[in-house]
């Protein structure tokens, strides 16, 4: 049989990372490339009483089919949340809840997204909404991403250029790969420049309640007043990646296609998982939670730079991180960033390579990302001491 895939995904390619996934399995090898939660901020527990208790009495309630909007008692106290702790959600806005905040990205992009309409991406990026937008066939336009977010002049030169650019996609907060924060005069210079150029934001937050040091940062969905901003957030670092709960606060215009398009995808979010979550954010101490994952990873992120800064120097550089699960790590121009990756993984360390987040991977980069929430303590020394002598000791 000769299998003729659609144009949309003929090109795709799996994800770097999935890729190196492969490698990361193997027990011998220290995994410094996934991004998952450590093993110990899971409130286990408490899902499991939750659960326990809803299964006993109201089983029905969490089995049978619901609603493409979400679960109506969770829409509402985040909608209530959102509002008193991060002033982001208006009257002119709704709230659905999603399978996960990367199908926010493919909602977003199924409702807005014509083929061969520009999305602009930070530069490096989140590897999994890229591809999302790769498969609706939208071109993807890289901007910067310096030490305080995007470079605004790029950024307005590429709204120039591109006038069917559709989306401005950011993660402000602890970003994915980079760990960059953008600051407040960046994020209303965006908010400005969409505004002026007729193009939406969509804002992807998933980490913004893991932050370990300084002030927080207004949310740029918190500036709108014109209805042009998509919020996603997510509880997959916050309660649990396989639960696959998200939510996304958009115009009601935009709002009403997000539901049609999901009632086409999955009908709606697993309803246990929404009970499940809602329960645990009104009924049990979600703030003394968030300030434990907090703690626990403050500790691991202030861990693994002290490891940087002891093994790594001189060769390898990096910004300090004020939150989020990811380093990004710079090597010099003298070493191949994909050979010393390769190299790494030959002495059983597994790193991902800078370019997978790219727009272009052809683009060049020397910069690798680590992840420092899911190796034990001991892993994580073992593997950063590697890096250290492999990039100190190149020639
Ligand atoms: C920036 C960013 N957005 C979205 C996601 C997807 O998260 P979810 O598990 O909610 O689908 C991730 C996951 O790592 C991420 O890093």
């Amino acid at each position: 049989m000769e299998y003729k895939f659609s144009d949309r995904v003929s090109n795709l390619k799996p994800s770097a990372i999935r890729e190196i996934f492969k490698y990361a399995a193997d027990p011998e090898v220290v995994s410094l490339s996934a991004g998952n939660p450590s093993p110990d901020a899971f409130p286990a527990k408490a899902i499991a009483e939750i659960s326990d208790d809803v299964l006993k009495n109201n089983p029905i309630s969490v089995l049978q089919y619901s609603v493409s909007e979400g679960y109506t008692p969770l829409r509402q106290h985040l909608r209530d949340y959102m509002k008193r702790e991060n002033n982001t959600g208006s009257e002119n806005d709704d709230i659905i809840i999603t399978t996960g905040a990367q199908q926010i990205m493919d909602l977003c992009s199924k409702a807005l997204l014509n083929e061969g309409d520009v999305v602009i991406c930070e530069a490096p990026s989140f590897i999994g909404s890229l591809n999302t937008f790769r498969s609706y066939n939208a071109k993807l336009v890289g901007v910067t991403v310096e030490s305080d977010g995007m470079n605004i002049e790029e950024l307005e030169n590429a709204l120039k250029t591109n006038p069917n650019a559709k989306i401005i996609y950011t993660i402000p907060n602890f970003q994915n790969p980079s760990g960059v924060t953008t600051c407040l005069e960046k994020r209303k210079k965006i908010y400005e420049l969409a505004k002026k150029y007729g193009v939406l934001i969509l804002e992807d937050n998933p980490y913004g309640d893991l932050r370990y040091s300084g002030e927080n940062i207004p949310n740029i969905k918190s500036l709108d007043t014109d209805g042009i901003v998509i919020y996603a957030g997510s509880f997959s670092k916050v309660i649990s990646p396989g639960m696959r709960v998200a939510y996304c606060i958009a115009p009601k215009p935009v709002f009403q296609k997000l539901v049609v398009c999901k009632q086409g995808n999955d009908v709606h979010t697993n309803i246990w998982s929404q009970y499940v979550c809602d329960e645990f954010i009104t009924k049990y101490d979600f703030n003394s939670h968030l300030a434990k994952l907090r703690s626990i990873y403050t500790k691991k992120a202030d861990f693994c730079m002290d490891l940087l800064d002891k093994y790594c120097k001189p060769a390898i550089t990096y910004n300090r991180i004020d939150g989020g699960l990811f380093i990004w790590c710079d090597l010099p121009q003298s070493i191949n960033m994909q050979d010393f990756c390769k190299k790494a993984i030959e002495h059983k360390v597994c790193v991902v390579p800078g370019n997978a987040f790219l727009t272009d991977e052809s683009d060049p980069c020397n910069s690798f990302r680590i992840n420092f929430s899911t190796p034990t303590d001991e892993q994580l020394e073992k593997g950063i001491k590697i890096l250290g002598e492999l990039a100190n000791n190149w020639n």
